[in-house]
């Protein structure tokens, strides 16, 4: 499919099939995600691909019962990443994970010990530069799914906290969007767009 076909054929799509999604096919939506730009090239995003039914119940408790959470075989929850912006603590946590001081699990769990509360403040200044890249990749992701015959939605409206909680996730990677991926149980009629007279300045 040509890039402007699959940007004419996407669309948020709220009702999936039951087929389950190969991973060659979410493989490559993640590649299409980790190809995206990104300001200084800091690549501020990490990804959950979730398809155990009991942990996408909760996700979809989270998200005020949005039933295509529920229904989609897979939901890929995008996170933003401050630490891409910090080059001196990412290298202390890497020190950490190759002396085998902490695994990957632990700096997860504890790392917001291992901050001072100074670098956790500067941390969170970066919170919506990341959550600005986020979005493009979290595009890449809808266009790859559009191209491979598969349907998402764009899911901003959930509780943030509580989807932070359910993942384990330590203070600097948030969630920012939930994408339920699925075979279209629907093709709905293209929403109406400004034309272009008026979007231009
Ligand atoms: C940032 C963003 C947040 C959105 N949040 C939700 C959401 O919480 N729930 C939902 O069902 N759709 C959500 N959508 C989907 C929009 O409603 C949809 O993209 C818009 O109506 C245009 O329709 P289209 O995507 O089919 O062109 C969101 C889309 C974007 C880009």
């Amino acid at each position: 499919m040509d890039l402007m076909e699959t940007i004419r054929r996407r669309r948020a799509i709220r009702k999936f099939k039951p087929d389950p999604v190969s991973t060659e096919k979410i493989d490559l939506m993640l590649e299409a995600a980790r190809l995206a730009p990104s300001g200084v090239n800091s690549q501020p995003w990490k990804f959950k691909v979730v398809t155990d039914p009991a942990l996408k119940e909760q996700v979809f408790l989270a998200s005020k019962n949005q039933y295509h959470i529920k229904q989609a075989p897979v939901v890929i929850i995008v996170c933003g990443d401050t630490m891409s912006y910090s080059r001196t603590l990412k290298e202390r946590f890497k020190e950490l994970l190759n002396n085998g001081v902490l695994s990957q699990e632990d700096i997860h769990k504890m790392g917001l010990n291992l901050l001072t509360q100074d670098e956790e403040k500067e941390l969170l200044k970066y919170k919506e530069n990341a959550a600005f890249n986020t979005a493009i990749a979290t595009e890449h992701i809808a266009l790859a799914a559009t191209s491979l015959g598969l349907g998402t939605c764009w899911i901003h409206l959930f509780d943030k906290e509580r989807v932070a909680e359910l993942l384990g996730l330590p203070s600097w990677i948030f969630p920012v969007t939930l994408l339920p991926v699925g075979y279209p149980e629907e093709m709905p009629e293209p929403k109406p767009r400004k034309p272009l007279s008026e979007i231009l300045l």
